[in-house]
């Protein structure tokens, strides 16, 4: 009895030790990433300015935080097995940077993969995750995107497992953002592993194409926006659904840029930018920026979206936010303006996860359109057009 009990304060407190570092990500992420913009062209001088300029374009005050330098950072490794940043792009090394970084009040990120090589081809982790944890904890590092190339025959579980833990041992808080695409749907078993998981393959900035390439394809916001069917439920504080990196201010319309990142914080993804924030015009700073949309992205109650109605010419979803208030977004996916007369009353808006409903005929909800500035009250139908490729975004309280 005596052995069995300390067997089992053993395992417990394995298991304790093995747990992701929680907080981190109580709302969804918010920073900026290398790849989108730069892909394998990067340097230490991107990344200070990238960080000066989030501080200076009112993007740390507005929630961002975190600035992520991806593939291509790596040198190689030493003969005692540890990787040192490429010399000739990093020469002042990762620390230095971490330090730089943190003394603008921002945190800051680096990338990983799972298999022996990134998919940009440089040294992966495996064989040395507990090692690259160590590492990365003492340049000061806060958070590992880990990727998924060159994998083949690893286990999906076993191997953010392994990462998961190897930071844990690490002892720095340090967010692990899982990037294995879906493949192994990392929903369904990585909650307790990392604090978010991308859903699909890599994002392209554009509304509803499908580029594809030698051997994947890489998706628009609509394509992206469509394999989230079924997922809402694996999210929640702590642990999202990525849709992967911003593509604002890459090359769509504003109308455009507005509704991806409207999706975007509607569904709880984070929001991590892609373009270059060194040259970044007013009229994408001021979308990236705007703190309704952000509010509704870091709502406390960690909610993510669903569609509750379609009429075949827009869809209507909803977002039920803490403290009673609601978010709603009527999207246009198709060519032409929609003119819209929706009457309130005639939908029961009801929500089988969160168990949220609200009966418009029972209670007024006064709302607020966030990127056009009118208001109104669910008393009387909201009459409205919708532009092609937009959406009409609302937030809702009860007056
Ligand atoms: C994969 C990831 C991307 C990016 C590149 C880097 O494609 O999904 O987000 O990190 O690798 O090589």
């Amino acid at each position: 009895m005596k052995r069995l009990l300390i067997l089992l304060a053993l395992l417990v407190g394995a298991n304790v030790h093995a747990q992701k570092f929680d907080g981190l990500a109580n709302t969804p992420q918010m920073g900026w990433n290398s790849w989108n913009s730069f892909a394998c062209d990067i340097n230490e001088q991107l990344i200070r300015d990238t960080a000066d300029a989030m501080v200076k374009l009112g993007l740390k005050d507005a929630g961002y935080q975190y600035v992520n330098i991806d593939d291509c950072w790596h040198g190689q490794r030493d003969k005692d097995g540890f990787i040192h940043p490429d010399p000739q792009r990093f020469p002042s090394g990762m620390q230095a940077l971490a330090d730089y970084v943190h003394s603008k009040g921002l945190k800051l990120g680096i990338y990983s993969d799972a298999g022996a090589t990134t998919c940009g081809g440089k040294p992966g982790s495996r064989g040395h995750e507990y090692q690259d944890a160590k590492t990365y904890a003492d340049w000061g590092i806060d958070y590992v995107k880990y990727d998924w190339c060159d994998t083949k025959g690893l286990s999906a579980p076993g191997a953010y497992t392994t990462m998961r833990d190897a930071i844990r041992a690490a002892g720095r808080p340090m967010l692990l953002s899982m990037c294995e695409w879906g493949d192994n749907k990392a929903w369904e078993w990585g909650k307790d592993i990392g604090h978010s998981w991308r859903t699909t393959a890599d994002i392209y900035p554009c509304w509803n194409c499908e580029l594809n390439h030698d051997a994947f394809s890489r998706l628009g916001v609509l394509r992206i926006l469509d394999r989230q069917a079924g997922l809402r439920k694996y999210a929640g504080p702590g642990h999202w659904n990525d849709m992967d990196m911003l593509e604002v201010g890459m090359g769509m319309t504003g109308d455009e840029d507005r509704a991806h990142f409207s999706i975007w914080a509607m569904m709880a993804s984070p929001l991590i930018l892609g373009n270059d924030l060194r040259k970044m015009p007013e009229s994408t700073r001021s979308i990236l920026a705007n703190r309704d949309v952000i509010a509704i992205s870091q709502d406390q109650a960690g909610i993510q979206a669903w569609k509750f109605f379609d009429d075949g010419r827009l869809e209507y979803w909803a977002r039920p936010l803490a403290n009673n208030e609601w978010a709603l977004m009527v999207l246009n996916r198709g060519e032409q303006a929609v003119n819209l007369s929706y009457d309130w009353k005639a939908n029961f808006v009801s929500d089988e996860l969160s168990k949220r409903e609200v009966d418009f005929k029972k209670a007024v909800y006064g709302w607020r359109d966030i990127w056009g500035g009118k208001y109104g009250d669910t008393s009387k139908k909201l009459e409205a057009s919708v532009a092609p490729h937009s959406v009409l975004l609302l937030r809702l309280k009860t007056k």
